[in-house]
């Protein structure tokens, strides 16, 4: 058997002097992603859809693959949609509003999950958005609620700070007051052990995109079974009925399961590529990720905290953060920084008028070095 060092050497041949820190934006491939998607399309080349049966196979295997890395009581539970936009979508089109319900999220959130929700104003539906702070985030969300909220909707890591959020606090909340929970965790999966069932989410979406190394387009969706029936379905089709392979049918049935949100032909491409990518983090176990993360962020947070001119946004305790590091440099205009940490091959983002690095378990310290003396040599 491989060493995980071995794995990690052999799945990451990036560009010589590429300092890769922008997982929480669009992130790398393993190789064994790249082997996938060739594998993919040599099988379509040679074979056609012949041999249907394989791509079948490997799609329920990414619904059990996605079931296991969350925690969800059945692989029914999973949906695979193109991505976390259009899930939280499935749920604010979905909720049979009554005049008056309202909805509380984060004013930090990311477009995709507050324009959904605002977009119901059209059935009485007010979006109520909380400013968190980072001590007391999920008491300023709770505060918030009302007997008219119908759904709590956060990110279970706030993008541009990188603010994690207690979700098992906020979904006990929610639970006792009879109110929805909707947890964006697209910067969290992958990063970091969610458990959907611990924390007692009705909604859970994720594209693979970020921390799963896996590509842009496919999403994983887990809907609680409890709550599935409460959602209006608004996309129809022949994948979503109990009879998907009867093309002869008069009527119709949604089926129970979380396929009754895909409403046609998944992306089966997508669909390869994130099982490769989903198995690299079953090889190396998410306590070894979290752990190799955490080791990384906790070491840039100490380096930058010792520069007199870097304020960090990203808040100190370790139960607060997660992959995101956020800071601004006082007397440095911060676009013109973050272009020259581009140009300088330090792959970033500009977040909320901030840098943001985010660095994921297999970049090295010696790179994470390099990004710091070239940080420091622009400033
Ligand atoms: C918290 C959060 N939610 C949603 C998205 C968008 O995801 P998608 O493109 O899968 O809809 C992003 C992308 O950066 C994000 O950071």
């Amino acid at each position: 058997m491989m060493s995980k060092d071995n794995i990690i050497q052999s799945e990451f041949p990036q560009a010589e002097g590429l300092i890769y820190l922008n997982h929480a934006g669009v992130a790398p491939w393993p190789a064994r992603t790249r082997d996938a998607v060739v594998e993919f399309a040599r099988e379509n080349v040679v074979y056609g859809a012949s041999r249907y049966y394989l791509f079948i196979e490997k799609e329920n295997r990414l619904r059990r693959q996605a079931k296991d890395l969350i925690n969800a009581p059945s692989v029914d539970d999973i949906a695979l949609l193109k991505n976390t936009s259009e899930a939280l979508s499935v749920v604010a089109a979905g909720i049979r509003w009554n005049r008056g319900d309202n909805v509380v999220t984060s004013a930090e959130e990311f477009p995709s999950n507050w324009i959904p929700w605002d977009a119901q104003k059209i059935h009485g539906v007010t979006l109520k958005k909380v400013h968190i702070r980072e001590r007391s985030s999920e008491q300023a969300l709770i505060e918030a609620c009302d007997n008219r909220t119908r759904l709590l909707s956060v990110s279970s890591v706030q993008f541009s700070s990188g603010i994690r959020l207690d979700l098992q606090l906020l979904g006990d909340f929610c639970r006792t007051n009879n109110i929805l929970f909707c947890v964006d965790a697209i910067q969290s999966i992958g990063a970091h052990d969610i458990d959907v069932q611990k924390i007692q989410a009705d909604f859970v979406m994720a594209d693979a995109h970020k921390w799963m190394l896996g590509p842009e387009g496919i999403a994983l969706f887990y809907c609680n079974e409890a709550v599935r029936d409460e959602l209006n379905l608004y996309q129809h089709g022949w994948h979503m009925t109990t009879t998907p392979d009867d093309f002869d049918i008069r009527s119709w049935q949604p089926t129970k399961t979380a396929r009754r949100f895909e409403p046609g032909s998944n992306n089966l491409l997508g669909v390869h590529a994130l099982s490769a990518s989903l198995g690299l983090i079953e090889d190396l176990g998410m306590r070894y990720i979290e752990r190799e993360l955490e080791a990384r962020v906790s070491y840039l947070m100490e380096r930058l905290a010792e520069h007199d001119r870097i304020r960090l946004i990203t808040p100190g305790d370790s139960d607060r953060r997660s992959g995101i590091v956020a800071f601004q440099v006082t007397g440095s205009e911060q676009q013109e920084l973050h272009k020259r940490l581009m140009e300088n091959q330090v792959i970033c983002a500009l977040r909320g008028g901030a840098i943001r690095f985010s660095p994921h378990y297999y970049i090295s310290m010696d790179k994470i070095d390099k990004s710091l003396d070239i940080l420091t040599s622009t400033i």
